[in-house]
């Protein structure tokens, strides 16, 4: 292995990408490359990049530049995901040191375009808009032992007018269900107690064998894969956050008390204008059905402030929506006009100074909602699964159900000793990363809790704390 070629893989964008780098990275293992921890170690630097606002675009050709020299040194770069598949042969113009673009779409012939490569080949590109292929390897490198990505679905059909996803991921093409099921299984079987299921509207899922399963059918079949503890999935579009979604969720706990529900308005003429395909009383009555289910669930959201034509008026519906809602999260952006799609035509109305003001009043009012309902967790016990130590603060961190982070205290049971094992601490018993224990609550913030480890509640012993009037957690 000594012999073996050197690649190292930076990542934005979202979790779609970050699997995406797994994808990849197991990909080029089982074709001769080996990773490695520095850019500098690396024969073939890939930036698998995001092109969902201008900024996050512009940040890859910022990278780019950063390393040009380490071309003289006879390194390959690369660019994949998002940003090669908007800009195509474009980026060896702006960046003439790459020699590799590569869009999502056409992962599939990764193998066959890096021979091109090795070849000595000077330009390489994938970038066909059309697969019907779902991006499969067997290969996938995951490096966090715990929690493991799965995709379901890839793609989007929604064509919102704002958004360069159809054009950077081609049109949703689901996997079957026997091949989630059997990656689940195989996971599971690696000791992964957590799976979040991906796909950039994982609830459009249409299962495209026979079984022809819906998102709530497969969601209740992978929360069922023995050795499971935790399922999550993200991201849902409204239109298609069916009542039996929740159903399932209300019937195995193992589902995640948790759904991001992406808004993007509260008011129902943006909506119109977005192509989101609900209104606002629509939407409320998602988020009816989830308050309903017999666990409380924790809803995320997002949300686009200054799409052209926002006025005063509609923003103040946003505001309400968030009042009304109770989110316990949001990630909210400021409208930012993108190639091709449908908005760009319709020009930026709404003034940078606008947009950067509408956004603060919405952040500030968020974390205020936030902050109050949080402290109504104090005293309340939660499973957390552990996800690291920080010596700095003598703290545990972890993760709850609904995802909100746990720092967490455990006095008598004192770190022994780490060591690194794919990038994460390994601590000595009693505790380790991976496991799940139970936290008191003792402090709230806006994002995160502070707690104190305690032994497990008993079987039928009640949460200790203060009761939740249950519609918000
Ligand atoms: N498929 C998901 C969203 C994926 S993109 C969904 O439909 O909900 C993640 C978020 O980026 C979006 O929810 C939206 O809030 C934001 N976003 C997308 N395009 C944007 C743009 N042009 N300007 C600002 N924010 C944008
Ligand atoms: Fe973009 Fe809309 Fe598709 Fe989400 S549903 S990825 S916002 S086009
Ligand atoms: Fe960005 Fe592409 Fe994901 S544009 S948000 S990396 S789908």
């Amino acid at each position: 292995m000594n012999n073996a070629k050197k690649f190292w893989i930076e990542t934005f964008g979202c979790q779609m990408n970050v699997h995406d780098s797994e994808k990849v990275s197991g990909t080029l293992m089982a074709h001769g490359y080996a990773p490695v921890a520095t850019m500098e170690e690396a024969d073939l630097i890939l930036f698998n990049t995001c092109s969902i606002r201008d900024k996050a675009a512009q940040k890859v050709f910022g990278r780019l530049s950063q390393f040009k020299a380490l071309q003289e040194q006879g390194k390959k770069f690369g660019v994949l995901g998002c940003v090669a598949q908007q800009e195509g042969e474009a980026i060896f113009k702006r960046a003439p040191h790459v020699s590799l673009v590569v869009g999502s779409a056409s992962y599939t012939r990764l193998p066959d375009l890096i021979a091109q490569l090795d070849a000595g080949e000077k330009r390489v590109t994938g970038l066909g808009e059309a697969s019907d292929e779902a991006f499969e390897t067997d290969f996938t490198r995951r490096d966090n032992p715990h929690r493991a990505y799965l995709t379901i679905i890839e793609g989007c059909d929604k064509h919102c007018a704002y958004c360069v996803v159809p054009f950077t991921r081609g049109k949703e093409r689901s996997r079957t269900s026997a091949s989630v099921l059997e990656e689940a299984r195989r996971i599971a079987e690696s000791g992964c107690t957590e799976i979040q299921l991906l796909g950039q509207n994982v609830n459009s899922y249409r299962d495209p064998s026979p079984a022809g399963w819906s998102f709530a059918e497969l969601l209740a079949r992978v929360a069922e894969v023995p050795g499971l503890r935790r399922v999550r999935y993200t991201t849902s579009h409204p239109r298609d956050f069916h009542p039996e979604i929740v159903q399932v969720m209300g019937e195995n706990p193992v589902l995640c008390d948790h759904v991001h529900l992406p808004v993007q308005s509260g008011s129902t003429d943006v909506l119109r204008m977005m192509r989101r395909d609900y209104t606002r009383e629509k939407y409320l009555e998602r988020i009816a059905t989830i308050r309903a289910c017999p666990r409380p669930l924790a809803v995320t959201t997002d949300l686009i402030v200054g799409f052209p034509g926002e006025s005063d008026a509609d923003f103040e519906r946003t505001i309400d929506l968030i009042n009304e809602v109770h989110y316990t999260g949001a990630f909210s952006f400021k409208y930012s006009p993108r190639p091709n799609t449908e908005s760009l035509t319709w020009g930026d109305s709404i003034p940078e100074e606008v947009k950067a003001q509408r956004l603060a009043i919405l952040q500030q009012r968020q974390q205020d909602i936030q902050w109050h309902d949080n402290q109504r967790y104090i005293g309340r016990t939660l499973e957390v699964m552990i996800e690291g130590y920080n010596p700095r603060h003598e703290q545990w961190v972890a993760r709850c159900s609904t995802n909100r982070i746990v720092n967490f205290t455990s006095s008598g049971l004192r770190l022994a000793g780490s060591t690194q094992r794919n990038g994460l601490p390994v601590f000595s018993q009693p505790m380790q990363v991976g496991e799940y224990v139970h936290v008191r609550i003792t402090k709230a913030g806006g994002n995160s809790f502070v707690g104190e480890h305690v032994a497990a509640p008993g079987p039928g012993t009640p949460l200790a704390g203060p009761a939740l009037p249950g519609v918000i957690v």
